[in-house]
């Protein structure tokens, strides 16, 4: 019987590989991250929900830091059908030809979480999960992680200081360019190896929201850190499309609910998990911790506000358009909000 409940899942998945004996959906989600960062605790989440929620037809298996794929190789994994659910950052989409993404790598554009999840949530996501369809992916959310802050082993206050700086960066143009208009070396190198690259001298320092850089050590290996929040690093959710289009269509359904609930959990999270890891790096005394001065962000803002201009062609000037139409929109009722 049980057999015959496991072939009929394996025929309407249209995907053998996604069932297993038992008759149980399978679904391996693979993230490069540590399990207790807002993504890895998002993902447990998942696991949770999903399979409480489709009483257990569906079990998630969740594979943390690397340990199934490096950053390049999980997007192949996923669209080859090797695993089934990832959340890469932002920055990562451009080697699958979704150069979009980028936008949210453009240095200043969001103010605030809130522009970031009215732009994540709106006509902009919409448009950007839409040209995942063709590459085989379907995105499901967009997930925080909050804003990023620079790591070296020289402190980082005006642009000159990052003179000649090798800086270790995520697959993206948008951060090469940031790094070279602040007269910095970028070197595109996957999350897994950063840590080494740093302590052994490859590179010196790095860009990452406090919390990735504390889970991983990066604390040990880092003299400075600069709370610049210059740029936001979030995530996509994202299925392989064929496994997703065969599931039948109730439990889809149920694991979209796991997703809107873990998606909202995550984002309530993540601040404060940077928040908490900020802390612990000042508590461990091994990196300074220097706040930018509004003049010094000011100057740093100056340098990198043509990348705007520079990335219309590849990211499209109605999208750029659109977040800036966004966050100015938000701080229009922020401002507001506070005279009351
Ligand atoms: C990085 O490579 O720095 C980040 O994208 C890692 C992550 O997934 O948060």
């Amino acid at each position: 019987m049980k057999l015959r409940v496991a072939m009929m899942f394996a025929l309407a998945l249209g995907f053998c590989g996604a069932a297993n004996a038992a008759g149980e959906i399978i679904i391996k989600f693979s993230h490069v991250v540590a399990p207790d960062t807002p993504k890895g605790k998002a993902a447990e989440r998942f696991k949770l929900l999903a399979e409480k929620l489709t009483h257990g037809k569906v079990k998630v298996e969740v594979y943390p830091n690397s340990q199934l794929y490096k950053d390049r190789e999980e997007i192949e994994a996923l669209q080859s059908g090797a695993v089934q659910m990832l959340a890469p950052s932002l920055s990562k989409f451009g080697p699958m030809g979704a150069r979009e993404f980028e936008l949210f790598d453009l240095p200043f554009l969001f103010p605030n979480q809130e522009a970031l999840h009215r732009v994540m949530d709106g006509e902009v996501g919409k448009k950007l999960f839409a040209k995942l369809e063709a590459k085989g992916v379907t995105g499901l959310a967009f997930w925080d992680n909050g804003f990023k802050q620079m790591s070296s082993n020289k402190p980082m206050h005006a642009v000159a200081d990052f003179s000649g700086l090798k800086m270790r960066i995520q697959s993206s143009k948008v951060l090469s360019a940031q790094m070279k208009a602040l007269g910095a070396n970028p070197q595109v190198m996957a999350f897994s190896e950063v840590y080494t690259a740093l302590q052994q001298g490859v590179v010196d320092g790095t860009e990452n929201p406090v919390s990735n850089f504390y889970t991983q050590k990066m604390n040990e290996v880092q003299k400075h850190m600069t709370l610049s929040n210059h740029g936001y690093l979030g995530y996509a959710v994202i299925v392989n499309k064929a496994f997703w289009d065969g599931l039948p269509a109730d439990i889809r359904s149920e694991l979209m609910q796991a997703m809107r609930e873990a998606t909202a959990y995550e984002r309530d999270i993540a601040q404060k998990d940077n928040d908490d890891a900020l802390a612990k790096v000042i508590t461990a005394r091994t990196t300074t911790v220097y706040q930018l001065t509004p003049a010094e962000r000011a100057e740093w803002q100056k340098t990198l506000q043509p990348l705007q201009k520079e990335f219309e062609s590849v990211i499209g000037a109605d999208l750029i358009q659109s977040a800036n139409a966004t966050a100015a929109q938000v701080a229009r009722e922020q401002a507001a909000k506070a005279k009351k």
